[in-house]
């Protein structure tokens, strides 16, 4: 890949926030480059090999609800073969068992293409007994199985993928009409790992469009309605930090975002489809120097977070109507509204805006969304132990 040298990052306190990355060439050639050795370039060629030596690390979780066979398959396809695909669904089992129908594709699929995957349902014992028996109980609802909600299923993900020995966790969603753009997704997150000095890394793609039809003709939207006002208010809120207007937050909804372990495993979660927004409160909360916090490892790396506009456009599935997108924008607000560090002039604002959206009537509070602590509080030893990988697919840990 060929791609922008991510440079004047925003800092806040341990966080490095970068820039948009942009990209020249998704495929940056075999050799490596000599023009490059100009200390002055803006752009940077990522090898091959440094792209593999991630890819063979890297998990790429793929949570499904009641999602298209034909669609998963799509993106299964689209996965470099070196990532350990962990299929997360939450789909039906009745009236019609969907979760078989999914389960199978994937086998037959995986048997066909000689690929190692692993394959959980979200409520099924075998998962839930992961947190039972590593003593991490948030997760479990009253019934002892892992709650509902894709955030839930993407912390089962990257409990799997810790368990499963991979250093680097991804997600993409399992609605995506084009594998090639799933492919262009993973690509994305090898090149940004590659680029973290510190061990304490994320990326978050920024897409490039959205087409729409509009009246007969096609129509490439940059901004979604959610994103625009997330990214707004993730920006007033660093903004307020720093001291200086920025926009450089652009990714506060990036459902295509991938994670070192170690960065994974020490931040908290928010429930639901809030969990995106949430990673930056997270990070502004506890390494952003604040409020005092006992992770003097992080603070002494410091993190960096990555922002990559991908090439493709992105088409997935549209038909989940405008209470999803209501929804989505109370999530994101919420979660900034109820940070501990949230300045109270941001508070009335973000009120403001609930009560224009008309998602929430005057002198009510936004909802508050359950939270989950750092996974790293769960004993991966004591879960590796009772964990039977027979239950999740082909693959068994080395
Ligand atoms: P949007 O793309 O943000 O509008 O949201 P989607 O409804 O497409 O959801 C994103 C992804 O999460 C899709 O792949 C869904 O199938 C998946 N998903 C949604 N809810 C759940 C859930 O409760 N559990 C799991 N495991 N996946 C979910
Ligand atoms: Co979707």
């Amino acid at each position: 890949m060929r791609i922008e040298i991510p440079t004047n990052a925003e800092r806040f306190g341990a966080n490095l926030f970068y820039p948009v990355q942009k990209i020249y060439e998704l495929d940056g050639g075999f050799e490596v480059d000599s023009a490059f050795d100009n200390p002055f370039h803006v752009i940077q060629q990522i090898p091959y090999e440094q792209l593999y030596g991630i890819e063979k690390d890297l998990a790429i979780v793929i949570p499904v609800k009641d999602e298209r066979l034909r669609l998963l398959e799509g993106v299964l396809s689209g996965i470099p073969h070196a990532c350990l695909p962990i299929i997360l669904s939450n789909s039906k089992s009745e009236p019609i068992d969907r979760f078989r129908m999914e389960r199978n594709m994937v086998d037959t699929f995986c048997r066909y293409a000689k690929k190692k995957y692993i394959i959980a349902h979200q409520r099924s014992p075998e998962l839930a007994r992961i947190f039972t028996d590593g003593g991490y109980r948030h997760l479990l609802d009253d019934d002892g199985l892992v709650r509902h909600g894709k955030a839930e299923g993407m912390l089962a993900g990257i409990a799997l993928a810790h368990l499963a020995g991979k250093k680097y966790v991804g997600f993409i969603d399992s609605d995506n009409f084009f594998p090639g753009a799933v492919y262009e997704y993973v690509r994305i997150f090898s090149a940004g790992l590659s680029q973290g000095k510190s061990p304490y890394s994320m990326v978050r793609i920024q897409w490039h469009s959205k087409p729409k039809i509009v009246g007969s003709e096609l129509f490439f939207t940059k901004w979604g309605r959610v994103s625009r006002i997330t990214n707004q208010y993730l920006n007033l809120f660093l903004s307020h930090y720093t001291g200086y207007e920025t926009d450089v937050l652009r990714t506060g909804n990036a459902g295509e975002h991938a994670l070192s372990m170690p960065l994974a495993l020490s931040l908290d979660y928010s429930a639901g489809f809030s969990v995106e927004t949430y990673h930056f409160v997270s990070l502004m909360e506890k390494f952003g120097g604040v409020l005092p916090g006992p992770y003097p490892e992080i603070m002494k790396n410091g993190v960096e977070v990555f922002q990559i506009e991908s090439r493709n456009p992105h088409l997935h599935e549209a038909a989940k109507g405008d209470g999803h997108i209501r929804e989505m924008i109370e999530y994101s607000l919420s979660v900034l509204w109820h940070s501990a560090i949230c300045p109270a002039a941001l508070k009335k604002e973000i009120s403001a805006e609930l009560r224009r959206q008309k998602i929430t009537g005057k002198n009510r509070e936004p909802v508050k969304l359950r939270q989950y602590p750092v996974l790293s509080g769960l004993n991966f030893k004591a879960a590796a132990k009772t964990t039977d990988w027979t239950q999740f697919g082909n693959f068994i840990p080395q």
